[in-house]
C-alpha cells in the first residue's frame, strides 16, 4: 500500500499527498456553491484574488469619504465636496464610479444628499448651513473592483429629527452588520433594521434597497432593509452593501422630476443614511470600507 509521503503513482516526482491523492478539495465543494448561487441567485461569490480587489477600493472609498467629510463645513458647496473628492480618486488612480452612471448619466463624482434628501442627491452650488444634516456617498472603481460606501455629518447644531434620523440609521446599520455570517438568511437584515426604526418611532424607505458590489456597482441581490421573505442563506464570498434609509416621518419618497435623481422625503422631514461594503467570511464577516464615525 502506497503511503501519503511515497512519490505519486504518476511519476510527477512529487509526494501522492501533494499529487493524486483523493480528497475532499475545499475548493471544490466551493467551486459548486459558486455554481449553484450563480444559476440560482444570479450572485457572484468572489474568489480570493477579486476579494483582495474589493478590499483595496473599499478601503480607498472610505479613506476618500473620511477626507471629503472633513472638509463638508459651513459656508462650503456641495460641488466643492464634489471637486475635492474628485481629485482624491484621480491621485489614487481611481475612477468615480457614479459619474456618467445610469439614465440619464448622474452627472457628478459623489452623492451629497442634504437634510430631507433620501439619497442621490446631486452635488450643485448648495452652500452648507448650520443645521444641515448631510449624508456623503462615494463609491470608487480601483483596478476594476467597486467599493461604495456613505456617511453623514452634521453642520453645527441640528434639530431634534435630524439628529433622530442620523443616529437610528447608524444603529440600523451596525446591529444588521452585527448579525452577519454564512447561513443566516438574506431576510434576517431587513427584520433587524424594521425592529430597531420602528422601535425608535422611524420609519423604513423601501423605494431604495442595498445591493450586491464589488466587480459591478449594483449586482445580485437586492437587500431590503425592511421586512421580507428573500430566504437566501448568506455565503462565504458574497460581498454586497447595507444602506439603511430612515426617515423621521412617512417612508414613501419621490424623485424629483427635472433631475431624475434626487429623492426627497414626500412629507418634507429628514432623512438619515449610512453605508458599507461588506464581506461574507467562512465564520463570520468583514467591513470592507472601513470608516469609523
Ligand atoms: N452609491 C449609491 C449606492 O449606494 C448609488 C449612487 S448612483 C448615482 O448604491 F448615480 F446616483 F450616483
Ligand atoms: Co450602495
Ligand atoms: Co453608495
Amino acid at each position: 500500500m502506497i503511503g501519503r509521503n511515497d512519490p505519486c503513482w504518476c511519476s510527477s516526482g512529487k509526494k501522492w499527498k501533494k499529487c493524486h491523492y483523493p480528497r475532499l478539495d475545499p475548493n471544490s465543494s466551493n467551486n459548486n456553491l459558486k455554481q449553484k448561487y450563480e444559476k440560482q441567485f444570479q450572485i457572484i461569490l468572489k474568489t480570493e484574488r477579486e476579494i483582495e480587489g474589493i478590499r483595496k477600493s473599499g478601503h480607498l472609498a472610505a479613506k476618500i469619504l473620511t477626507e471629503t467629510c472633513k472638509m463638508a463645513k459651513a459656508g462650503v458647496t456641495t460641488q466643492e465636496l464634489n471637486d475635492f473628492a474628485h481629485k482624491l480618486h484621480e491621485e489614487a488612480g481611481a475612477i468615480p464610479a457614479t459619474l456618467g452612471y445610469g439614465s440619464p448619466p448622474f452627472t457628478r463624482s459623489i452623492c451629497t444628499s442634504l437634510n430631507d434628501v433620501i439619497c442621490h442627491g446631486i452635488p450643485d452650488q448648495t452652500v452648507l448651513k448650520d443645521g444641515d444634516v448631510l449624508n456623503i456617498d462615494v463609491t470608487c472603481i480601483l483596478n476594476g473592483y467597486y467599493g461604495d460606501c456613505s456617511r453623514m455629518v452634521a453642520i453645527g447644531k441640528i434639530d431634534p429629527d435630524k439628529q433622530l434620523v442620523m443616529d437610528v440609521s447608524y444603529e440600523c446599520l451596525m446591529r444588521s452588520i452585527a448579525i452577519l455570517k454564512p447561513n443566516i438568511l438574506l431576510s434576517e437584515i431587513g427584520d433587524v433594521i424594521e425592529d430597531y426604526a420602528t422601535e425608535k418611532n422611524c420609519s423604513v424607505v423601501h423605494q431604495f434597497v442595498a445591493h450586491g458590489v464589488g466587480i459591478d456597482f449594483h449586482e445580485a441581490p437586492q437587500i431590503p432593509h425592511f421586512r421580507n421573505n428573500l430566504q437566501i442563506p448568506l455565503a462565504p464570498g458574497m460581498t454586497f452593501t447595507i444602506e439603511p434609509m430612515i426617515n423621521a416621518g412617512a417612508p414613501e419618497g419621490y424623485i424629483d422630476p427635472n433631475d431624475k435623481w434626487t429623492a426627497r422625503t414626500r412629507d418634507g422631514k429628514a432623512s438619515g443614511q449610512w453605508e458599507h461594503t461588506l464581506l461574507i467570511t467562512q465564520d463570520g464577516h468583514e467591513i470592507l470600507t472601513p470608516w469609523k464615525r
